[in-house]
């Protein structure tokens, strides 16, 4: 793949690393940013060596600090800002992968943040990780999918206490409201998504695939047509032995 400036990708052993990258900025996400994801989340769905990918944040400080307020500031208005990242359907091109992605969060874990880790499958967090959605601050709401994602993950009236009042959260709230998977320590985040990234490689990669998609898709049916679902996803996989 090319070179990249704000995204770093690498790919080993079957994993792939994708590290948003511009500590100095904590990780906020520009347009760049999303070109560049754009990129590499379109080679990591057509790539078939890549079983599993694990995205992180660069630096000490953060995961990602939500959207560029820069750029925000120079756009003739928050709302305009927001319909230029409507440009690529980033966020649909995200949740259509059906391979296996590991949020590594850490430090601050904000706006668009939250949502990147949202669109992933299995999150991890550091002890030092804060998470918020700070939009209405901005006066605009969260546009990359939070007031959809959030909800499901963990309950409506927790994500609209998050969302109206702004309130940050810690790692073990975070945890305790499912929203993370597990909290280990920061010297234990990356081992940990790698652990458990090399678990999942292992296993038959269409399998993986269909697992995945029989829960995701199916937390959006009823439990009847969710059967369904998983009965078609189990006899395509019969068909292929
Ligand atoms: N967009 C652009 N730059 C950002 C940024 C963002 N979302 N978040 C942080 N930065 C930059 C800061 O401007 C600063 O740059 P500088 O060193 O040139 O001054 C650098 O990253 C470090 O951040 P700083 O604010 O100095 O760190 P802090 O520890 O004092 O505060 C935060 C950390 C996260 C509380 C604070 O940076 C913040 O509130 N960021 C904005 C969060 C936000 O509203 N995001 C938008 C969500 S829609």
């Amino acid at each position: 793949m090319g070179d990249f400036e704000v995204i770093i990708y690498e790919k080993s052993n079957e994993i792939g690393y994708v590290t948003l990258n511009r500590p100095d900025r904590l990780n906020a996400y520009n347009l760049q940013m999303r070109d560049e994801l754009y990129q590499v989340l379109g080679a990591i769905k057509n790539d078939p060596e890549v079983k599993v990918v694990i995205f992180r944040g660069a630096g000490e400080r953060a995961f990602c600090a939500g959207a560029d307020l820069a750029e925000f500031l120079t756009a003739p208005s928050p709302i305009i800002a927001r319909q230029v990242r409507w440009e690529r359907d980033i966020w649909g091109l995200f949740l259509s992968i059906t391979k296996p992605l590991i949020a590594a969060l850490h430090g601050y874990v904000l706006g668009s943040g939250i949502e990147i880790a949202l669109c992933c499958d299995i999150r991890l967090a550091a002890e030092d990780a804060q998470f918020g959605l700070p939009e209405l601050g901005l006066g605009i709401i969260p546009a990359a999918g939070a007031s959809q994602t959030l909800p499901r993950m963990i309950g409506g009236a927790k994500a609209l206490e998050i969302l109206l009042t702004g309130r940050w959260i810690k790692a073990k709230e975070a945890h305790q409201l499912k929203l993370v998977n597990q909290v280990v320590s920061r010297q234990e985040l990356w081992p940990a998504a790698k652990r458990l990234a090399n678990k999942i490689k292992t296993y038959d990669p269409i399998a993986v695939s269909h697992a995945k998609q029989a829960v995701t898709r199916g937390l959006d049916l009823t439990l009847e047509q969710g059967l369904e679902l998983e009965a078609k996803l189990s006899s395509l996989i019969t068909a292929l032995k």
